[in-house]
């Protein structure tokens, strides 16, 4: 996974509302600079401030070229918004100045003999890039647009730009829910799927997966299942480095732990989904309640996501 760079300060260029409750966003340099360049599947953190309250936030690059002056990102004005969303749908205007750090890439587009992308709703942010790269990789794709209605549809002068062959609008509304099981049948060993969008879908998605593991599956979530999931123990906490110990009681995690001591470490979201807290594992087995690591991750144990992931083993050891 990349690192993260330090902050940029980028001001909103353009805004444009783009099907259903989403807004795209055009980013630039406030000196007037490139970006950085990124890949298909990055994301970045945007920092404001706004009425006295710090919002930082994960957004997708959804944009169809990968260097250069611009970013573009897409905002669901989300209906439980916790104000991230709400703010900048509702009141970000052009010429708004944020911070902006990354970009940071958990979700890499792999080449397939066959590739299939699937964003639902907001998922096709990340997804969308996918097929440009796709293309430009010469790979045998398709992707699979899941929204409710017509009007849902976002991104839609962008979407026009790929090869209209190779992508397919499903409607909830008109045609129901797709038949994923019907259609995975159709998978194997040289398919790829990469796929975003809601829980269910993902949930849906590994349970088909696991059944029959031919082909390959890659997601990328917003939101973390694992984050709660079993009983949350105290276990003693050993960095390596410095030699320092600590106790993480069960209604704490280790980023609160050594934010507390005054450590000067990387975090984004707090919620396990972006990343940006790894650290590496030397010793005891971590208890994975990330949405980050793929299974082969997890199983190594070599690495965690200290804002959630917790300890199987009494104590754990951290490289810092
Ligand atoms: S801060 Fe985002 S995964 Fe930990």
């Amino acid at each position: 996974m990349q690192a993260h760079q330090n902050a940029i300060e980028v001001e909103i260029a353009a805004r444009t509302v783009t099907g259903g409750r989403n807004v795209a966003f055009d980013l630039v340099a406030v000196d007037g600079g490139d970006l950085p360049p990124w890949t298909a599947g990055s994301h970045i953190e945007l920092r404001w401030t706004a009425d006295g309250q710090e919002y930082i936030r994960q957004y997708s690059l959804c944009g169809e070229s990968f260097s250069g002056p611009r970013w573009r990102i897409t905002v669901l004005r989300e209906k439980k918004s916790r104000g991230g969303s709400a703010f900048l749908c509702d009141r970000a205007e052009v010429g708004m100045r944020l911070q902006v750090r990354g970009p940071r890439n958990n979700f890499p587009f792999v080449p397939d003999q066959r590739v299939t992308l699937i964003g639902a709703g907001i998922g096709i942010t990340p997804i969308l890039p996918m097929a440009f790269e796709a293309e430009a990789q010469g790979c045998d794709w398709r992707l699979i647009y899941l929204v409710c209605e017509r009007q849902d549809v976002s991104l839609r002068e962008t979407l026009n730009k790929l090869p209209q062959e190779r992508v397919f609008y499903r409607y909830a509304a008109e045609t129901g829910r797709m038949n994923l099981e019907e259609w995975a049948s159709t998978l194997g060993a040289g398919d790829s799927v990469f796929a975003c969008g809601p829980l269910r879908l993902l949930d849906d998605l590994v349970a088909i997966h696991e059944a029959r593991p031919a082909w390959k599956l890659h997601l990328e979530r917003f939101e973390n299942p694992n984050k709660t999931v079993g009983e949350a123990e105290a276990f003693d906490l050993v960095l390596a480095r410095s030699g320092k110990q600590f106790r993480v009681e069960p209604g704490e995690t280790i980023l609160e732990v050594l934010r507390r001591d005054g450590m000067n470490l990387e975090w984004s979201c707090c919620d396990g989904v972006c990343g940006t807290c790894e650290q590496v594992v030397l010793e005891g087995v971590p208890d994975h309640r990330d949405a980050v690591l793929s299974p082969e991750e997890r199983q190594a144990n070599s690495h965690m996501m200290i804002c959630v992931s917790r300890a199987l083993t009494p104590s754990l050891t951290l490289d810092l």
